[in-house]
């Protein structure tokens, strides 16, 4: 049975060890032996006539768009926007002619996510609902509808609904710029490049150990720390630092690494974490400055690197994969480091204070 823990201390330990299968999964469902994915045309089109997309959603969801948006922009051209569906409830902003909403939601039944589609349906614009639930509000009262395949996710904290969301959005993004004649979704072999990703979320849920020990080593004994990173490294930072909040309760915050010099930094004190996310050839150079600077100020780095950005003494080094996919590989040791820093804790994953893993009030 799927929702059964088998021999996992925690629900959230089996489902960030299923994102392979996930990935996998998806695949599966989206192409089978195709190399398109199986996508309704009628969206597609929709889609391809939108002058903006936006995205909206409520924590990890909203997590998993800032991603997305990044994607669109790149393999379709549309302006693409995120939101955090109870900021856009009640103070939407000012809408371009004709808009496209895709909402993301693991569960399907977030309040403040409804609460948008409830209002975007009065207007009659088109919309596609991204959730793991099949037939759930969101999902039965948008335009279209696409799944996650990502099982059952039982743990509060989201990890495999996260990395499923970001692959859909990869697959739909691919697709639609296919549709729209885009040279860079042509060029990007979507279905493959998920096939690595799944071979190398293998191979950094095999190395729990070192994982572990840095979480024990830099996380569990202090107050606060620091996920940094630019463009999707900084998105990747946000959730990253979310998980880290959520069960082990460390006050973490994930930050535009080039904005620390403007004030954050002043936080920086001896042996404080700064984990920086390094994937991206742009801005590898200049993350890895700032981590510098917040090293000369007392703090302790973390960096999680894409292999062919790395260097001798980097922590965790990631396998090489499209640079629009390493979220889906960078965000896996932060999961991890969670993980083991709520458990050295003694706390109770699965069951964080505070916390509900659907929320059905605004
Ligand atoms: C709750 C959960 C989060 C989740 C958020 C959005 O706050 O604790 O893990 O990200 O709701 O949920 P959704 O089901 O809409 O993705």
């Amino acid at each position: 049975n799927a929702a059964d823990k088998g021999t996992y201390p925690y629900y959230m330990l089996k489902e960030i060890d299923e994102q392979p299968a996930v990935m996998r999964k998806l695949v599966q469902e989206y192409f089978g032996d195709n190399d398109v994915a199986k996508i309704d045309e009628k969206m597609l089109k929709d889609m391809a006539e939108a002058d903006h997309l936006y995205i909206v959603g409520a924590g990890t969801s909203y997590h998993a768009g800032l991603v997305g948006a990044r994607i669109f922009e790149k393999l379709c051209g549309i302006p693409t926007s995120v939101h955090i569906s109870s900021e856009f409830a009640y103070e939407q902003p000012l809408l371009s002619k004709k808009p496209f909403f895709i909402f993301l939601s693991q569960s399907g039944e977030t309040a403040d996510s409804r609460e948008v589609l409830v209002n975007v349906n009065k207007h009659n614009w088109p919309s596609l609902t991204i959730t793991n639930v099949d037939k759930s509000t969101l999902s039965r009262e948008a335009t279209y509808t696409e799944l996650l395949y990502a099982g059952p996710e039982i743990a509060v904290a989201s990890t495999k609904a996260y990395t499923a969301q970001i692959a859909v959005e990869a697959i739909l993004a691919q697709a639609l710029g296919v549709y729209m004649g885009k040279q860079a979704a042509k060029d990007f072999d979507v279905k493959h490049q998920l096939g690595l990703v799944a071979n190398g979320m293998q191979s950094i849920t095999d190395s729990k150990k070192k994982i572990e020990e840095i979480a024990s080593r830099y996380l569990s004994k202090v107050p606060n720390a620091f996920y940094i990173g630019r463009g999707m490294d900084w998105s990747v930072s946000l959730e990253a630092a979310l998980k880290l909040k959520e069960i082990s309760y460390v006050q973490a915050e994930g930050f535009a690494s080039g904005e620390l010099k403007h004030g954050t930094i002043a936080l920086i004190e001896d042996h404080t974490p700064v984990i920086a996310i390094i994937t991206q050839d742009r801005t590898a150079g200049l993350t890895r400055s700032n981590l510098e600077e917040t090293q000369a100020r007392g703090a302790s780095a973390i960096t999680i690197v894409s292999r062919h950005l790395a260097q001798e003494d980097d922590t965790f080094i990631l396998p090489d994969v499209d640079e629009v996919l390493t979220p889906l590989l960078s965000v896996i040791p932060a999961q991890l480091m969670a993980y083991y820093t709520s458990l050295g804790k003694g706390l109770d994953v699965d069951k964080p204070r505070n916390l509900a893993k659907s929320v059905t009030v605004q």
